[in-house]
Parts: structure tokens; C-alpha cells; sequence
């Protein structure tokens, strides 16, 4: 009896106090979570995180290469993230006689360390809000130009925040001398690829490691032998300690774009019509590209960064459209607008307005889309926009060139234009008079596809001829469809939900949702900007039955080894360092073995520029790094479903063993303190 009062009065205590863990704050308004974040066991404080007086955890975050995020972790600007961050800088720099991407790289000294042109990263200065700013009639363009006359390198952002209602400027400092330090082989670092991703269990050791450079008064500088290693305001320290299920888990990082507030019929257009229609056209181009790769081991290697680009989205709308309809995310939206309607009927007409302005737009977003799949995945017409280009010089064009050669087959391009121009020419509502025009003079989409290849001398980098570029059949092709370009213009925005005309509406209902709704807790959606999610360290229920684990271990990696499929065959020296057991200071006893811990999942809400993310612990340690979400997960963009939803991490302690053990640079484990 006293028991099953207790249980009572605990399961009560906790459904009272229990926060979901879901969304993506703002760092500098993070002190209104932090009382939930103590009570789930985080030790430090909202200044701690972030702050404009004091060195503070914000400033090692980096924005890495505009589209993922990265970590510092030493006092001389080492870096971490992610191997498919690292990709293109690692891919660029490597070559027959020094590939990379397979046999890895260690630098043993500064000296070593090798440039990446064009790699830039980013770290925050300050936020701050400026609605008011703009509501007394300051432009965006004044109020950027004012914050990046503050500093050497400053770069600054305004951003919207809940559809327009609030206004955020972001002031970063701007590097652009960053050198690759460290990469595992790909047959670690995208261990699985394909595959694996979108999975778990997960055995990636998704990590490369690069490190920021500045000039003598450790400022941003344009590359010299002569820059220094940059000293951060703040780095990480690591844990080594280990993680237990249930462990606090923060995450700090650049999450891309999420939809949290959409309407059913923003919902039904992602399910129903553009996932699906995205989903078979990349089911398309991926058949092309892999029956191409299939022939040739040079093929499989020039077009494997885009194979595999394709098939990140494509598997990922795949979980989606299962995801949404597996929570009925549909009708749960119909039920919230109607509750909406009826307790604010002077305010349903928002409702009606966004429907209407959805209608509107629709078909047009719709257009948008469907070019960027099709028409724009047809490569050759890029050689055209090269020797086109304003800014370059010829040698700078013939560069260009090259580098697009070395990664093209022209058959294969062939193939993709007759699969994307047929499926243009069946969907589009949008094509322009003179594609038409030269459709019907070849007898439909086929015929012209197969007319343009064979009558374009643009095949192979022999033909690149910036002098007679303008008479070749490709250049006719993309005048055809810059008329559909301009027609897009108005829909490149981040989602259907940004474009302005329905933006105009949802300003309004977020802000009456915000008002209305008191027990929802509000987040910006995500805009590739600095934000924090919490959780913890969680298994999950993957189906009836059957418990997922939250952490993997190298005997995974050892029962997934194959050195027969090339995506499982892992290098030989993990293989004899298994064999021995020697795992130095890196071996832990773990589900009753003496192993490596390799990835683990966490409940933290995240999303696509997450990726590279430094995942702390309650004392804001680094334990792992964040690389992907799971299949049950994939629809988190719409709908984060608390119970199921799990971000995929690689272990801190595997980056580590890694370092050691197969890149044998024990000077960079030094460097990080340990
Ligand atoms: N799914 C992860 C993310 O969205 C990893 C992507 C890289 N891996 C790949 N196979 N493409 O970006
Ligand atoms: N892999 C993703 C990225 O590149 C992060 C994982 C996700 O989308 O959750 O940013």
C-alpha cells in the first residue's frame, strides 16, 4: 500500500515536472530553460553557455564551411567535426599519388598541415535582438554594415525568428586560413555510408580534424606560412569518462532548417506531393549514376560524393513520408487549427488567409522544386555558367573546368538528361516557349536529350573552348531554361512556408498561437543559426519488442567487416589492433566485453547543419560529436516525437582511439589536454 502510494506520488511529481525535450534555443535567451536543464543535470550556467561580458562555451562553436558545425578543443584553434564536412576540403586536396579520402592523413607537425582553399569558418561574436531596430525604420542592409564596421573580419546576419516577429542580428569574425590536420580513411569515416546512414545501430567514425589560423594579433587573415595557430576565447575540454544511459546530453550547433509551425496543408504538400515526387526522381537519378558505377571502379569513384549527396535527402524523405504518417501528424495539425478556430474565432481567418496563400503558391514552389531536380542535376550545362562567368579570369575558368572534368563521365550525364528532361517535360507547369521550341523539333524530351549529346562539343575538357563556347547546342540549352530560372526566382526560399506571401500570414498566426497556446513552449524554428538542444543518453523501442540499445562498440564494426563490400571493408591496422586487443587508455568493459565504445544516441533535437555539433555532458565536456539521426527520427523536421526521436553521436572516445591507434598522432590527444 505505502508502495503503491510512493510510485503514485513519483509518477504524479514527474508528470507535473517533466519538459519535453524538445527544441532548438537561442543561446543569449537560454536562461529561461536553465531550471529544466538543472533539473535533468546540467551543472553550469546560462552565462556559462553563452555570454557577451566573459569567456563562455559559445565561443568554440563554429560554423564549418556554411553548412555544418564544428568544435574547438585546444588552446591553439584544433578543430573537429564531422568526416562528411570535411568531405569536399579532403576530397580537393587529395590526388592519385596522395588520395586521402581512402588512405587517411595524419599531419605530425604544423608543418605539415595543409591549406584548404575556400574553406571558411565561422564564430559567433555576439546576438542580439533587433526588432525594434527595424520596426523605427532601420534597414537590415544599415544595421549589417554598422556591426561589420565593429572588427577585422566581422561578418554579420540578420535573421528572422517565428516568421518575421522578431529580428536577430548575428555578428561573426570570419576565418579563412583553416588547415586539414587529421582524417581517418573513408573506410572509417563513412564506414557504412549509404547504407548505414539514417540508422542505428551506427558504426561511423564520422570525424575529421582541421585547425584555424590567424595573424599576429590572432585576427581573421587571408592564408599565409606566415599565420599562427588561432587562440580561442574558449575551448572544449574532453570527458573520457564514459556516458550511461539517462546521462544529461547537450548539444551546441547550427541546426538548417526545421518546420514546426506548418499548417495540415503545408503538411499534406510535403507527404502527398513534394517528398514523393523528390523521392522518385532521385530514385531515378541514382539508378543512372549507380548502373554507371557499377561498370567501372573509376565511375564509382568520380561520382561517389554525388551518389552520395542524392541519397542522403532521398532516404531521408523516405523516413519522412513513413514518419508523418506513422504519427498522423496530418490530422493532429487539423485538430490543433480547429481548437485554434473555435476558442479564437476573431483570429480564424489567419487560417483561412495562409490556406488561400498556400494555393496561391503552391504550384509555383512546386516548379521550384522540381527544377532543382531535374533540370539543374543535368551537369554540363555548369561548364556553360563557367565560361559565362563575370569575375573570372580565362586561366581561373580553365581551372574550373578541369575540376569539373576530373569528376565527369559524359555518358552518364547523357543518361541523366534523358531521365530529367522527360520527367520535366511530363510535370512541369512552368517550362519555358524556347525549351518547348526545342523539345518539338526534336520529337519530345528523348529525342533532344540524345540530339544535345550528340552535338555538343562540351563531352570532355577537350572541347572547353571559351572562344566558341556560345555556338554549342549546351549554351542554346541553358538560354532555354534561364527564362524558367527567373520564373523560380520568387520561390528559392528555405521552405514553402518562407515565401513571403504566405510568410505574411504565418506572422500573424504564430504570433496569436504564441498568445494562445500557454502550454506549448515555443522555439524559433532552426535557420542555420547557433542554438542549444538538451536531453539525454536513450535507447529507444525501434518496433514490437525489439529495445535499441543507446551506445555500439568496435565488435560491431568487427561483425560488419567485409573486405568484399568495398563501404564495410575496413583498413587492416584496426584490424590487427582488434586482434591484439591493445587499446591502451581507450578499452572499457562493456556489455560484459573489453572493447571500444564507438557511437551513441542521445534525445537532443536536432536537424541537418547539426552535423559536426559538439555533444557535452552536464559539466559541458565534449563526449561526442553529432553526425545523423535515426530512420524513426527523420520526420523530427515536422514532428519530434520525444519517445522515438534520437540524434546519432560518435563517441568521443573512438575520435580518440582513432587518432591514436590508426592516424598514430598522439601530439593531437596531447594538444586536447589528455
Ligand atoms: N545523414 C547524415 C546527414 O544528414 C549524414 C550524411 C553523410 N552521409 C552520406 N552517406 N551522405 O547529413
Ligand atoms: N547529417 C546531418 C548534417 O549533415 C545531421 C544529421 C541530421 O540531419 O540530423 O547536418
Amino acid at each position: 500500500m505505502k508502495r503503491t502510494l510512493l510510485l503514485f506520488a513519483l509518477v504524479f511529481a514527474t508528470a507535473l515536472t517533466a519538459v519535453a525535450d524538445k527544441g532548438m534555443w537561442l543561446p543569449s535567451l537560454i536562461s529561461s530553460r536553465i531550471k529544466d536543464m538543472k533539473s535533468k543535470g546540467f551543472k553550469l550556467s546560462a552565462e556559462d553557455i553563452y555570454s557577451i561580458n566573459k569567456a563562455s562555451l559559445k565561443d568554440a562553436v563554429v560554423l564549418f564551411d556554411g553548412g555544418c558545425t564544428g568544435e574547438i578543443v585546444s588552446e591553439k584553434g584544433l578543430l573537429l567535426t564531422n568526416h562528411h564536412c570535411g568531405y569536399d576540403a579532403i576530397q580537393a586536396l587529395s590526388s592519385v599519388e596522395h588520395d586521402y579520402l581512402t588512405n587517411g592523413f595524419w599531419a605530425m607537425s604544423h608543418a605539415e598541415e595543409l591549406h584548404c582553399p575556400g574553406l571558411k569558418v565561422h564564430i559567433l561574436v555576439r546576438m542580439e535582438e533587433v526588432t525594434d531596430r527595424i520596426a523605427a525604420g532601420e534597414t537590415r542592409d544599415d544595421i549589417i554594415a554598422k556591426a561589420e564596421a565593429e572588427g577585422v573580419g566581422y561578418r554579420a546576419r540578420v535573421e528572422s525568428m517565428y516568421y518575421g516577429n522578431e529580428a536577430y542580428l548575428f555578428i561573426y569574425r570570419e576565418f579563412n586560413d583553416v588547415r586539414l590536420v587529421g582524417t581517418p580513411p573513408s573506410a572509417i569515416g563513412k564506414f557504412g555510408a549509404d547504407n548505414d546512414n539514417w540508422i542505428w545501430p551506427r558504426h561511423t567514425g564520422d570525424f575529421s580534424v582541421f585547425r584555424i589560423y590567424a595573424n599576429e594579433n590572432n585576427e581573421p587573415a587571408e592564408y599565409s606560412a606566415d599565420n599562427r595557430p588561432y587562440t580561442p576565447a574558449r575551448h572544449f575540454e574532453i570527458s573520457t569518462k564514459g556516458i550511461n544511459e539517462g546521462d544529461f546530453t547537450m548539444i551546441y550547433g547550427f541546426p538548417g532548417n526545421t518546420q514546426e509551425y506548418i499548417t495540415s496543408d503545408a503538411v499534406s504538400y510535403i507527404a502527398e506531393i513534394s517528398d514523393p515526387t523528390k523521392i522518385e526522381l532521385r530514385t531515378k537519378r541514382l539508378d543512372i549514376i549507380g548502373a554507371a558505377q557499377a561498370t567501372s571502379p573509376a565511375i564509382r569513384l568520380q561520382y561517389a560524393a554525388k551518389h552520395a549527396n542524392i541519397a542522403n535527402a532521398w532516404k531521408k524523405w523516405q523516413g519522412e513520408v513513413l514518419g508523418i504518417n506513422r504519427l498522423g501528424t496530418f490530422d493532429k495539425k487539423v485538430a490543433y487549427e480547429e481548437r485554434f478556430r473555435k476558442e479564437n474565432p476573431d483570429k480564424a481567418y489567419l487560417l483561412d488567409s495562409l490556406t488561400a496563400a498556400y494555393k496561391r503558391n503552391v504550384e509555383g514552389y512546386f516548379n521550384y522544386e522540381l527544377f532543382s531536380e531535374t533540370l539543374r542535376g543535368i551537369e554540363l550545362q555548369q561548364v556553360v555558367r563557367i565560361a559565362r562567368h563575370p569575375k573570372l579570369t580565362a586561366e581561373e575558368k580553365q581551372a574550373a573546368a578541369e575540376l569539373f572534368y576530373k569528376d565527369f563521365v559524359a555518358e552518364v550525364d547523357r543518361n541523366l538528361a534523358v531521365a530529367m528532361l522527360t520527367a520535366y517535360e511530363k510535370l512541369s507547369s512552368y517550362c519555358s516557349e524556347e525549351l518547348k521550341a526545342l523539345l518539338d523539333s526534336h520529337g519530345g524530351a528523348q529525342g533532344y536529350a540524345e540530339w544535345l549529346y550528340d552535338n555538343t562539343a562540351l563531352g570532355t575538357i577537350e572541347g572547353f573552348n571559351i572562344e566558341t563556347i556560345e555556338s554549342d547546342p549546351m549554351a542554346a540549352f541553358v538560354d532555354a531554361i534561364e527564362p524558367i530560372q527567373q520564373r523560380i526566382r520568387a520561390y528559392t526560399y528555405r521552405n514553402l512556408s518562407n515565401i513571403p506571401d504566405i510568410e505574411r500570414w504565418f506572422r500573424p498566426y504564430v504570433k496569436a498561437l504564441m498568445e494562445w497556446d500557454k502550454e506549448r513552449a515555443f522555439f524559433p524554428d532552426a535557420n542555420l543559426t547557433l542554438r542549444v538542444a538538451y536531453g539525454k543518453v536513450a535507447g529507444y523501442e525501434y518496433a514490437d519488442g525489439e529495445y535499441h540499445l543507446p551506445q555500439t562498440t568496435l565488435e560491431g564494426i568487427m561483425a560488419k567487416d567485409n573486405p568484399e563490400i568495398y563501404d564495410y571493408n575496413i583498413p587492416q591496422s584496426l584490424r590487427d589492433v582488434y586482434a591484439t586487443k591493445d587499446y591502451g587508455r581507450w578499452g572499457v568493459e562493456m556489455y560484459g566485453k573489453y572493447t571500444v565504445p564507438v557511437c551513441f544516441i542521445a534525445t537532443n533535437h536536432t536537424t541537418g547543419g547539426n552535423s559536426g555539433s559538439p555533444v557535452l555532458n552536464g559539466r559541458g565536456e565534449l563526449i561526442g560529436i553529432n553526425f545523423d539521426r535515426t530512420w524513426l527520427s527523420t520526420m523530427s523536421d515536422i514532428e519530434f516525437d520525444e519517445t522515438l526521436c534520437r540524434n546519432i553521436i560518435c563517441d568521443i572516445r573512438y575520435v580518440l582511439f582513432v587518432i591514436d591507434k590508426v592516424g598514430g598522432a598522439e601530439w593531437l590527444i596531447e594538444e586536447m589536454g589528455l
